[in-house]
């Protein structure tokens, strides 16, 4: 080999390069101590995302704790034990996680442009090594258009992309309207509305899964009409008591004559 050649080679190597892997197990603490001198942008996402200190996971939640290829972590089983509930099954119906359930692909590929036939959860969250999170809203609208890319022509994208953020602001008005209503009901602090408004959070919340992942029973079905339910009950909620207020007046009149 050249000595350019030879250099060339030292320099692109990963820095770990000819580093024996240690077998474990291993405290997490030393995941982060060891691995810090490796991959320092692996620690410094994971600790500023959505997975940092405070929501308490850490490297083991996902790898283990021994060395194993990242392929374990890739796979979509690790993210539905923690996140049951919606943001599962939101995936679950989407045609994402019903053709990624019949690949039932190994994993061993890295979660890069369109390494996969359909995107698993870690494909799109934590996309090309991304410890933090591709996808939350704060981040940027580009990580988004350029990951569906990998798969989709670019101008089906921003179209899917568009039109998941007018479902989004139409859900945004529909909460705006519910909150408006119950803050100008009789009793605003009534058990009854605070229920209703928390299941219109909830309903919000649906529209933003159903938009992310891409999943019409959650915008249609768990997602708007449940927002509208909402809006009709909260509504009839104000009337009634409204018309009971009214009636507790009738008696009194009658008397001061
Ligand atoms: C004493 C240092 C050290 C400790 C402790 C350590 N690692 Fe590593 N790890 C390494 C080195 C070195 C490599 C590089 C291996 C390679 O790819 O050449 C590596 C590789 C990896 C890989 C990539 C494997 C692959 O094939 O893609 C993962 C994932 C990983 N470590 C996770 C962990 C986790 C999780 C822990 C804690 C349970 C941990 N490591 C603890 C040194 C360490
Ligand atoms: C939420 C789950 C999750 C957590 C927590 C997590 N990882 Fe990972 N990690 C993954 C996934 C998924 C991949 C595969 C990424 C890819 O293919 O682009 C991966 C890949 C890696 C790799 C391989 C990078 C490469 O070059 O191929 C290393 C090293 C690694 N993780 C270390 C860590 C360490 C150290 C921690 C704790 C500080 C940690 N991970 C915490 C899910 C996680
Ligand atoms: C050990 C449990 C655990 C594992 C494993 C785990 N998560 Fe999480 N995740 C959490 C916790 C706790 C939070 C922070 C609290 C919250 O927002 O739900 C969180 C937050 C998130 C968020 C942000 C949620 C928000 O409301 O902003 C996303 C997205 C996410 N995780 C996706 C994933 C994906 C994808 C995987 C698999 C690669 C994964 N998680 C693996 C426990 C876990
Ligand atoms: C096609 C890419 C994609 C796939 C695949 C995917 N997600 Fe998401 N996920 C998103 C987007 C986009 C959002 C919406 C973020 C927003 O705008 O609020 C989201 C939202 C979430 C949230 C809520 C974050 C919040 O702000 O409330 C969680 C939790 C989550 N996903 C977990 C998962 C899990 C678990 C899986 C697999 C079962 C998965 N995701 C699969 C793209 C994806
Ligand atoms: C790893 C490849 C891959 C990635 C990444 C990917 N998709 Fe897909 N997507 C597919 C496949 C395969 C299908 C099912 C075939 C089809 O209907 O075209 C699909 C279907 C869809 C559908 C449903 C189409 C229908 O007919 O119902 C929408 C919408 C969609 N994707 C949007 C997105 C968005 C938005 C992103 C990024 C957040 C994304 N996709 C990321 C592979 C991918």
């Amino acid at each position: 080999m050249g000595f350019i050649a030879l250099l060339f080679s030292l320099v692109t190597l990963p820095l770990w390069a000819g580093e024996p892997v240690p077998p474990g197990p291993f405290t997490d603490a030393e995941c982060v101590a060891c691995h810090w001198k490796w991959d320092p942008m692996v620690i410094e996402t994971l600790r500023t995302g959505p997975h940092g200190a405070e929501s308490g996971v850490v490297c083991s939640d996902c790898h283990g704790d021994r060395h194993q290829s990242a392929a374990q972590a890739r796979q979509n089983p690790v993210c539905i034990d923690c996140h049951k509930g919606p943001a599962s099954h939101s995936y679950a119906t989407s045609k994402h996680g019903v053709i990624s359930r019949l690949d039932r692909s190994s994993g061993d590929q890295p979660l890069q442009r369109g390494n996969y036939r359909a995107p698993g959860c870690a494909y799109c969250h934590l996309h090309d090594k991304d410890h933090g999170d591709t996808m939350v809203p704060k981040s940027d609208p580009m990580a988004r258009q350029l990951i569906c890319s990998g798969c989709h022509s670019p101008r089906y994208v921003s179209e899917q992309l568009a039109a998941g953020q007018r479902l989004v602001e139409v859900a945004e008005l529909k909460m705006a309207e519910a909150l408006a209503l119950i803050q100008g009901a009789p009793e605003p602090g009534a058990e009854e509305l605070k229920k209703l408004e928390a299941g219109t959070k909830d309903h919000l919340s649906n529209v933003r899964l159903g938009a992310g992942h891409q999943s019409p029973d959650y915008q249609w079905w768990h997602g708007q009409p449940a927002l509208d339910g909402d809006l009709i009950r909260i509504r009839d909620r104000i009337a009634t008591e409204r018309r009971r207020k009214a009636m507790e007046q009738v008696p009194k009149q009658r008397s001061i004559k």
